[in-house]
């Protein structure tokens, strides 16, 4: 049977931490779909439209990599498209806290569901969207930080 893992997150934007994580997953899975959480709660930098086209560009080399959206949750998704894999990426102490309990919350509301962890590679594990938004805003190069797509883009939002 097709191993088929979700990688949920908001990615405002998608950063090289997670396209390290993505990378990593293509190879242990058969299929991996990025969801890109439209979270009204986290007031995004980029809708939910742009990030998912921004994740798409940076994905497009790796073949089974998909990209979808999320509007509702998270366990109604999967049991929807009858997944039981999620993976999220941890980078600290502080990560695995957090992910404990939305493992917790996940695992009630959908039984048979799974979440799988990589561990952040130690040169992206202190990237976060929000710092890169930082440097990015205070005239900082992300050059090192972030794919050249998603450069180009915050380029643009700067601009305007
Ligand atoms: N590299 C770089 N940055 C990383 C990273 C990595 N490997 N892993 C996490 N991050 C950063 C993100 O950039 C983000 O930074 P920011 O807060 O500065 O924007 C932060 O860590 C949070 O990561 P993210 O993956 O975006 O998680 P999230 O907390 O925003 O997303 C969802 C959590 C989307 C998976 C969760 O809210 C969800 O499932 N939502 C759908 C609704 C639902 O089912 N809710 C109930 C959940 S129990």
């Amino acid at each position: 049977m097709k191993k088929v893992v979700v990688y949920p997150g908001t990615f405002d934007p998608l950063t090289n931490g997670h396209l390290e994580i993505i990378k990593r997953a293509s190879k242990i899975f058969d299929e991996v779909i990025v969801l890109v959480a439209k979270r009204d709660e986290k007031n995004t930098l980029f809708s939910l439209e742009e990030r998912v086209d921004i994740v798409k560009r940076c994905v497009s080399d790796i073949t089974n990599v998909k990209v979808d959206k999320l509007e509702k949750l998270l366990v109604d998704y999967l049991r929807e498209h009858k997944i039981n894999l999620v993976l999220r990426g941890l980078r600290s102490n502080k990560d695995f806290e957090y992910e404990r309990e939305m493992f917790e919350a996940n695992k009630i509301m959908l039984k048979g569901i799974e979440t799988i962890f990589i561990i952040a590679a130690p040169h992206t594990a202190f990237i976060s969207s929000s710092l890169i938004k930082e440097i990015a805003f205070n005239g900082g190069d992300i050059s090192q930080f972030v794919p050249k797509e998603v450069k180009k883009r915050l380029s643009e939002k700067l601009r305007r």
